[in-house]
């Protein structure tokens, strides 16, 4: 798990976590704290399973309407189900908090992986299967009429198996009531164009930028683009070209560069209309087909071990049913 930022929770806050003030949850531990609140493990007791809650202290004028934002968002999102995505379980609020239950994942975060690693980035290969997988995630999103609007190393989790489950979907970002520019701001180095000039209609094209972004800093360590101060980042994706992939490390493979400027384009026309488009495209990359065709060949093997071991067994079978002449299994009458 990834180092957690213990210090910007106050002692007192931590405390209060410990008198367990969520009622069918016993807290365990604090696993971090985000932007707009903390994150905890906890029991769900009459569940029996970890969980995670995430705290969000309420703030702000509307904050009914938020409330009802909130608790409308939380039953979208519950109704969710997706291999790739952190399910929504519950949500509820204290005096002090809101929060959201969502189902544990035992691994690390994108974020954690790439941080804990010397040069900050992953091999070509392990990044496709991970953004196949966001893409894969996005793509049920946008069936639904949804977009996630925070698809960033932080929210995409990878449990123990490798499995990629994108977190923080329809987490009530109206409660910490970020305007568009904060919320550009906040998240300058994944904010498409269109989000940081503040353009009031964004759709899942935006996801797919900021897809493209997470995918650029997987591969080189940073992102397409940094500087002294996030309106200056704001500024660069939305006039700047971003590097090629490929031409700024040759290990790279120009089908990957070609399908990240794909993302990063500053048109939202002229990026992947939909996920399940980029993921078509996905599956024609050189490295794909070959991991694909690698795992067909050991499927094949392991069918016909198998194969082979059900000949064994039933040549056993046979010798064990086998009730012709001279066969001292006879039948009943
Ligand atoms: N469902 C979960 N299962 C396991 N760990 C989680 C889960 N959700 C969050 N975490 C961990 O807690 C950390 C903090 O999460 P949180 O979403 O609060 O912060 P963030 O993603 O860095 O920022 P933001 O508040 O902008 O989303 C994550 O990076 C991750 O390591
Ligand atoms: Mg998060």
């Amino acid at each position: 798990m990834e180092e957690t930022e213990y210090s910007e929770v106050s002692v007192e806050r931590q405390e209060e976590f410990w008198e367990q003030p969520f009622q069918g949850y016993q807290v365990l531990n604090i696993l971090g704290r985000g932007k707009s609140g903390s994150v905890l493990l906890a029991r769900d007791t009459r569940f029996e399973r970890d969980v995670v809650i995430k705290t969000m202290a309420p703030v702000g004028d509307d904050l009914e309407g938020a409330v009802e934002r909130f608790f409308y968002d939380a039953r979208q999102v519950a109704r969710l189900k997706h291999e790739n995505l952190v399910r929504g379980y519950d949500v509820g609020r204290t005096p002090k908090y809101f929060y959201f239950v969502t189902e544990y994942i035992r691994g690390e975060s994108l974020q954690g992986r790439l941080e804990g690693l010397q040069q900050g980035k992953i091999r070509e290969l392990e990044s496709l299967k991970y953004v196949m997988q966001v893409a894969d995630a996005l793509q049920f999103i946008h069936e639904q009429g949804l977009m996630h609007r925070d698809v960033k190393p932080s929210n995409i989790l990878i449990d123990n198996k490798g499995v990629v489950k994108l977190a923080d979907f329809g987490m009530a970002k109206d409660l910490t009531f970020l305007s568009a520019e904060d919320a550009a701001l906040a998240n300058c180095e994944i904010a498409s164009p269109e989000v940081a000039s503040a353009d009031p209609i964004i759709d899942i094209r935006s996801d797919l930028y900021s897809l493209g972004c997470c995918w650029f800093r997987m591969l080189l360590g940073r992102y397409p683009f940094t500087g002294e101060s996030a309106a200056v980042v704001l500024r660069k994706h939305i006039s700047d070209d971003p590097e090629m992939p490929h031409e700024v490390d040759s290990r790279i493979t120009p089908a990957t560069g070609q399908l990240i400027m794909w993302l990063l384009n500053k048109d939202r026309e002229r990026r992947p209309r939909t996920p399940q488009q980029f993921v078509s495209k996905l599956m024609t990359h050189p490295l794909v087909k070959l991991e694909q065709q690698q795992h067909d060949l050991m499927e094949a093997d392991e069918a016909e071990e198998k194969n082979e071991d059900d000949d064994d067994a039933l040549d056993d079978d046979e010798f064990v049913i086998y009730t012709g002449p001279g066969s001292k299994h006879q039948p009943q009458e």
